[in-house]
C-alpha cells in the first residue's frame, strides 16, 4: 500500500457525508472522490443514450467508456461534473437520478468497470473518498474509515429542508418512501452492499448538528494522522 493517506466516509444519503467530505477536502487540501456522482453520471448517460436499466452488457460498456470529468472551479467551491464535455452538475442531483443510479449500481460488471477510475483519485497529498463501499471494497487499506448513519426519518427531513431551500417543491412522505426504497436496494444487494467496514468508526448523526459532527471527525482525523494543518473551525 502507498503512504498517501485516505479517509473514507461511507453511509446512506442524508447523513451529512457530503458536508463532512467537502469540509475535510478544503481543510486538508486533499483530493476528493464523490463516487456517488460517478454512478449518477452513468445513470444519466444511460438515459440519454436510451440504454435500459437491465441491459448489463450495454451498461458495462458505457461504464468502461464513460467520458466524465470532475472540475474544481476554485478551492472550496462545488466540484463541477461534466459528461461528454457538458456540465451536468445540477442535473445529476435530482432524486430521479439518485434512484436510477441505485438501480444500476448492483451490477457487478458496472462496479468493476468503475473501480480503476475511483482508485485513480488516490494521489498525493491525500484523498477523501465519499460513497457506500469506499472503506469495504475500493480502499480497504484506508488510513481512517468513517461510517455515518442517521434514522431514515431524520434523513428525509434534512433532504426536504434542502429541497425547500433550493425552491424545489417536495413531499415529505414521498421522500421518506424513496429513501427507504433506495436504502433497501443499496444495503441488500449482493455486491458491495452498503455497510460499515469492520474497522470503521460509526457515528450516528440523527441527534447531532453538523458542527458537532465536523468537530468530532476533525478530532479523529488529527489523532489518526499526525502533523496535519490546523482545522478551520
Ligand atoms: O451518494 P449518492 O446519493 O450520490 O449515490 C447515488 C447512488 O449511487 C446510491 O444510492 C448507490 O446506489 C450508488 N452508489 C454506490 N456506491 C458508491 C456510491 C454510490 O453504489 N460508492
Amino acid at each position: 500500500m502507498s503512504n498517501i493517506p485516505i479517509i473514507t466516509v461511507d453511509g446512506p444519503s442524508g447523513t451529512g457525508k457530503g458536508t463532512i467530505c467537502s469540509y475535510l477536502a478544503e481543510w486538508l487540501h486533499w483530493h476528493f472522490l464523490d463516487s456517488g456522482a460517478l454512478y449518477r453520471v452513468l445513470a444519466l448517460a444511460a438515459e440519454k443514450q436510451g440504454i435500459d436499466k437491465d441491459d448489463d452488457v450495454a451498461l458495462e460498456q458505457l461504464a468502461e467508456n464513460l467520458n466524465v470529468e470532475f472540475k474544481v472551479a476554485e478551492a472550496g467551491s462545488l466540484v463541477n461534473v461534466l459528461l461528454d464535455g457538458e456540465y451536468v452538475t445540477e442535473e445529476i442531483r435530482t432524486e430521479t437520478c439518485g434512484n436510477a443510479a441505485s438501480i444500476i449500481a448492483p451490477i457487478a460488471t458496472v462496479r468493476k468497470a468503475l473501480l480503476a477510475r475511483q482508485r485513480a483519485f488516490h494521489q498525493t497529498p491525500g484523498l477523501i473518498a465519499d460513497g457506500r463501499d469506499m472503506g469495504t471494497v475500493v480502499f480497504p487499506d484506508a488510513t481512517l474509515k468513517i461510517y455515518l448513519t442517521a434514522s431514515a426519518e431524520e434523513r428525509a427531513k434534512r433532504r426536504y429542508k434542502q429541497l425547500k431551500e433550493k425552491g424545489i417543491s417536495a413531499n415529505l412522505r414521498g421522500l421518506s418512501a424513496d429513501i427507504a426504497e433506495r436504502d433497501e436496494r443499496d444495503s441488500t444487494r449482493s455486491i458491495s452492499p452498503l455497510k460499515p467496514a469492520e474497522d470503521a468508526i460509526v457515528i450516528d448523526t440523527s441527534k447531532l448538528d453538523i458542527n458537532t459532527v465536523v468537530a468530532n471527525i476533525s478530532e479523529l482525523v488529527c489523532k489518526r494522522i499526525p502533523g496535519l494543518p490546523k482545522t478551520g473551525g
